[in-house]
């Protein structure tokens, strides 16, 4: 065990129902006025959205909306929700949607305080000093960001995908209703759970080796990760799948797996970041490219974890047999594996590449991902 602070302020209301009780509970807190962010229509269509405006308006919060958060998100857009968040004098934020749609709220709550440029916080040239309280009912299981400290937003200006973290960022309060989540579609469901494996494996491969709680946390996830997406796809409204989906999720990136395991990089994210900065694919989707390429360039480095994953996970006795079943079971779920999957071709790797290591240079991990490795990596792909 590797010493370690473990921090997590986020409270959770789980269960059926619960996107009822955000009005009480940010009246509790004292909220008057909050910005509701949403994303392109999914929120309204469900009805999910017309609930949380009726319980604000029954617990007196007035709400002053912003939607059409696109996924990806993007800068402009954040900062037309951070001019109306100012003009409205809103003393909260509230997100109803995806890892999209509340990763924009992450950025908004912390961009009202910021003087200057706001994309400084994300290409670590300045630090978030405040936020206001971030509230979030989640509609699908993905990216964690419903309980982690992290904010991705994408600058259509440079074509970067970069991440701000802060301890400012964590949500206050999380409403997860798996209920929430039975329109999610097929690939939707698919992407979360590449994204949720990503998550947890990016460490499980790159840290030193022998910690074993922590080996087994993230076994216990891709394992409930697996078994529910398959119920999930095959019954969009079974409410246990959809349930174990969405809390294996928030777990995978909220700060419990690695906690203790030593310091660890987060390669894959590197670049499909690149990649859905550059051509606006589902981050998943990416992820599910990205990840068997990877591992097979580092089944070579670190043979001992990747028959250990092999053996846990599969049954299966070598690396390149675990790294094999995993792709399958992308391809079974309906994920790409393959860059011709997601409509880039060969010829862009190099530019991806050179993107890639820009980001890799910022996460401190440059001298290991040039953006000749990088290319030696997804030519795998
Ligand atoms: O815009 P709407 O209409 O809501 O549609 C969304 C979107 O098209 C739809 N959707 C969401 N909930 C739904 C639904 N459709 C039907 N029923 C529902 N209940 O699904 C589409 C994808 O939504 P999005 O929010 O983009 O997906 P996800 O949650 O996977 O978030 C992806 C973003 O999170 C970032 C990714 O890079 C990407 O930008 N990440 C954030 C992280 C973090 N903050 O810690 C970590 C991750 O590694 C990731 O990078
Ligand atoms: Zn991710």
């Amino acid at each position: 065990m590797f010493d370690f602070e473990f921090h997590n302020p986020t409270r959770i209301l789980f269960g059926r129902g619960r996107e009822n009780e955000t009005g009480g509970e940010l009246a509790a807190d004292g909220v008057k006025r909050a910005l509701l962010v949403s994303g392109r229509g999914s929120a309204e269509r469900s009805g999910v959205l017309g609930r949380v405006r009726g319980s604000l308006a029954a617990a007196g919060v007035d709400a002053v909306e912003h939607p059409g958060v696109v996924a990806n998100p993007v800068l402009p857009h954040a900062l037309e929700g951070i001019a109306l968040a100012r003009e409205a004098g809103v003393d909260a934020v509230l997100a109803v949607g995806g890892g999209s749609v509340i990763d924009e709220a992450k950025t908004i709550a912390c961009g009202i305080f910021h003087q200057g440029d706001i994309w400084d916080l994300f290409r670590g040239r300045a630090e978030v000093k405040r936020a206001l309280p971030v509230y979030t009912v989640l509609t699908l299981a993905a990216a964690g960001s419903e309980m982690n400290k992290n904010a991705v937003i994408t600058n259509p200006a440079t074509r970067q995908k970069y991440s701000v973290s802060s301890k400012h960022l964590f949500p206050r309060l999380s409403i997860l209703n798996p209920e929430l989540t039975f329109t999610v579609p097929a690939d939707h469901t698919a992407y979360g759970a590449v994204d949720a494996i990503a998550h947890v494996l990016e460490a499980y491969f790159t840290k030193k080796p022998g910690t074993r709680l922590q080996d087994r946390l993230v076994e216990a996830i891709v394992l409930t990760v697996m078994e529910n997406t398959e119920k999930a796809i095959a019954a969009p409204d079974d409410y246990g799948a959809r349930a174990a989906l969405m809390w294996a999720a928030t777990l995978a990136l909220n700060g419990l797996t690695p906690a203790g395991a030593g310091p660890y990089g987060f390669p894959n994210h590197m670049i499909e970041h690149a990649m859905s900065a550059m051509f606006d694919i589902p981050h998943g989707a990416g992820l599910a490219v990205v990840l068997p390429a990877w591992m097979r360039w580092h089944a070579e480095r670190n043979p001992e974890q990747h028959v250990r994953f092999a053996r846990k996970i599969f049954g299966r006795d070598t690396a390149e047999e675990g790294i094999a079943a995993l792709e399958e079971w992308f391809v079974r779920i309906g994920a790409p594996v393959r860059l011709a999957g997601v409509d880039i071709a060969a010829e862009r790797v190099p530019e991806i590449a050179e993107n890639a290591a820009g980001l890799a240079r910022v996460w401190g991990i440059g001298e290991e991902y040039p953006a000749a490795v990088i290319e030696e990596i997804l030519a795998r792909a």
